[in-house]
């Protein structure tokens, strides 16, 4: 098989099954015989792992958040996606760039899609991002943890904000819209057609 790179990032609310999806393209695709890289954001690095902590503490200012997911990605790009994108593999990543867009910019009025756009620049866009929808109550209940352990943004009235920018997002940008409320075999389906038309 003639093996193309092809950069694709997976998004959506809290409980969207952005997780379970890229795991699920990834062996399909693998399956065809095509090379898959698969990763991550929040990602493994210190400062991945630093924003992860943060995630459970309000007491980080949003801009705080959005340097640092914007640094998290910046090393992640250059050092990990740019390279797997040069060796011909499929890269998908389970969160990008639109996350800090409609996260962090629905965090607070102070922030805004342009600024985060601004110092996210240094990393290249995806070639598709595909955006999961769902609604914030049915997405949350599908979590394991008990409520009281939940993360600062998984909150419904947070994520219906996050959700409605998503989809504004998706039709200003040309996004891919798939419903996630549904049986995940579907969903799965739905979206390997996306990316087999694609290919
Ligand atoms: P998530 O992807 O749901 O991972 P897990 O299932 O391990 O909790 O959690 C990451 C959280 O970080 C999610 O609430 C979205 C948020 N986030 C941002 O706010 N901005 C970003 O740029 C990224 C990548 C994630």
């Amino acid at each position: 098989m003639n093996q193309k790179s092809l950069f694709i990032a997976l998004e959506g609310i809290d409980g969207s099954g952005t997780s379970t999806h890229s795991h699920l393209l990834k062996g399909f695709l693998e399956s065809k015989g095509f090379k898959v890289h698969l990763t991550t954001e929040p990602t493994k690095s210190d400062i991945g792992n630093l924003v992860r902590n943060y995630l459970k503490d309000k007491n980080i200012p949003p801009a705080t958040d959005a340097l640092l997911f914007a640094t998290d990605r910046n090393l992640h790009y250059h050092n990990e996606i740019k390279k797997k994108l040069e060796e011909g593999y499929i890269v998908i990543s389970d969160r990008y760039l639109e996350s800090s867009i409609v996260y962090q910019s629905s965090q607070s009025d102070e922030i805004t899609v342009e600024w985060v756009i601004e110092i996210n620049k240094f990393v290249a866009q995806p070639d598709i991002t595909i955006i999961l929808d769902i609604e914030p109550k049915t997405a949350l209940a599908r979590k394991e943890e008990k409520e009281e352990d939940f993360e600062k943004f998984e909150d419904d009235s947070f994520l219906d904000k996050v959700r409605e920018l998503y989809i504004s997002r998706a039709n200003q940008e040309g996004y891919f819209v798939v419903n996630s409320d549904d049986i995940i075999e579907f969903v799965q389906e739905k979206i390997q057609k996306i990316i087999l038309d694609k290919l």
